[in-house]
């Protein structure tokens, strides 16, 4: 669990480790190109005076006038002044590099060897420190000269530094800043969600009533109303469960109530004629606990949540109303009703359980039985339709009026007035039988419009497999 936990990030988390990586990268970006703008434009003022010094030595040593003085000495900062740090040398070399004067020993910079003219400025190094070099072609007396200065960088380091520390500190700061306030944002737009969350925790176990979310963000507000949605077909299936369990408690307590009071009358009672028929009142309330409780298992089996399609084998629904048919003829032929199968094809195969389809076709004909006067017809049948297979029971009995036909699957509806007592379960469980299997019930009128019709039908819509030969 807390292995779940932990890949589990909070939005929050997630928006804020976002940001900060872009944030972080976008100072780092923002911080190499102000360093390179920095160098480039501390150097242009230093730049031009070193250019102007090297002219003022040029001057004094005349050079490029035909008649240089190389042995005078020009007067140059040597960096032990404070104000200027900066050790300020020069060369002057001939074509080959060769130097001819000079206090320095600077290298010339390699685009001179390639007949350049013109200022030229260079980097270079010089007893281990920085150095910014201009270097001066001048013609003299058919020869060439080149005056070197170098001066060391103390000083264009020192405003470097000055300005970077100017933009990449606010910088920084400015970074530190927008991700507060970013996360204060974030904390306060998560406020809705998070108040939403500690109300479903504070919820009482049963409490399924509709969470509010008039404040949530028009973003959460989908997914607040499918919780909604949720947890009001919850509702719905719950109370539907309670009411079922209150009926079935109730359907269960007549039998036993029966049981109590033939027990308690049979002990009483020392006739033997009495005896024996509280005795045979006993056997029929524990026949009707019975079949309750076989009801209520089947439903329980046949519903959502219970099997699934697992169970699911090819099976020919010819085969399967034959022999259920056969299994019913007893009881028929006790009520003097005439029971009979008839099939339009020789098989019918479908994808189906054959325990809950015996089921569902039992309670078929026990009704059709039950509520078939004496002298009735019954007959069950498979056919094939337009669009699929068909298995029907067909009785010319007293029919459901229409007003009932829609409830009658309803568990433990019961139509008055039918004299017969049962557990009111036989329709419901034919109903999530049929569910089960994606097949449709039609009930109608027998033909001639006495009686009833109940069809389950298998049809290529709901995706059954038939094959019919
Ligand atoms: N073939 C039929 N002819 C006339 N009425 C029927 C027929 N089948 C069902 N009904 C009516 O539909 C009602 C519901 O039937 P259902 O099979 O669900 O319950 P039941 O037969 O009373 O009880 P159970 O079958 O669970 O013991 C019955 O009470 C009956 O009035
Ligand atoms: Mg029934």
């Amino acid at each position: 669990m807390s292995a779940m936990e932990t890949k589990i990030l909070s939005l929050r988390s997630y928006l804020m480790q976002r940001l900060m990586i872009s944030l972080y990268l976008l100072w780092l970006v923002s911080t190499v190109v102000g360093y390179f703008a920095t160098i480039n434009y501390a150097n242009q003022p230093y730049d031009l005076v070193l250019l102007q010094r090297a002219y003022a030595i040029a001057d004094d040593l005349k050079l490029g006038s035909g008649n240089e003085q190389l042995d005078v000495i020009p007067d140059l900062p040597d960096g032990s002044d404070p104000g200027m740090p900066d050790k300020v040398v020069y060369t002057v070399t001939d074509s080959e590099g060769r130097k001819l004067a000079g206090n320095g020993n600077t290298l010339r910079p390699l685009s001179y060897r390639r007949d350049r003219t013109g200022p030229l400025f260079s980097n270079g190094e010089r007893e281990g420190q920085k150095t910014r070099m201009v270097s001066l072609v001048y013609k003299s007396n058919g020869g060439v000269l080149q005056l070197h200065v170098a001066e060391t960088t103390q000083q264009r380091q020192a405003l470097i530094r000055g300005i970077l520390s100017n933009i990449v500190i606010p910088q920084l700061l400015l970074t530190l800043i927008a991700l507060a306030v970013v996360w204060y944002g974030l904390k306060q737009g998560l406020r809705p969600l998070e108040r939403l969350r500690n109300e479903v925790l504070n919820r009482k176990r049963d409490d399924l009533s509709q969470l509010d979310g008039s404040q949530a963000p028009a973003e959460v507000r989908p997914l607040i109303d499918a919780v909604n949605d949720l947890l009001e077909r919850l509702k719905q299936v719950m109370q539907a469960q309670q009411r079922f369990v209150a009926d079935a408690a109730h359907q269960l307590r007549t039998p036993f109530a029966g049981l109590k009071t033939q027990s308690e009358l049979a002990l009483r009672t020392n006739d033997p004629e009495q005896k024996q028929h509280a005795l045979e009142h006993i056997l029929t309330s524990t026949q009707h606990g019975i079949r309750l409780v076989n009801q209520l298992l089947a439903l329980a089996r046949n519903e959502p949540g219970g099997q699934g399609t697992e169970s699911f084998t090819t099976l020919s629904l010819n085969h399967l109303a034959q022999e259920c048919t056969v299994n019913w003829v007893q009881m028929a032929l006790e009520k003097n009703i005439d029971l009979g199968y008839e099939s339009t094809s020789a098989t019918v195969e479908i994808q189906g359980d054959a325990a809950s389809l015996t089921e569902m076709l039992n309670n078929l004909i026990d009704n059709a039985i039950r509520y078939t006067p004496e002298g009735g017809h019954i007959t069950v049948g498979v056919g094939t339709t337009a669009d699929g297979a068909e298995l029907y029971v067909e009785d010319n009995g007293p029919g459901i009026a229409p007003e009932h036909r829609e409830r009658v699957f309803e568990r433990f509806y019961r139509i008055l007035g039918s004299g017969q007592s049962g557990s009111d379960l036989g329709l419901a469980i034919v109903a999530e039988v049929a569910k089960r299997h994606g097949a449709e019930i039609r009930l109608d009128a027998g033909s001639g419009g006495i009686g009833t019709r109940i069809g389950v039908c298998f049809c290529a819509s709901n995706e059954m497999r038939r094959r019919p030969s």
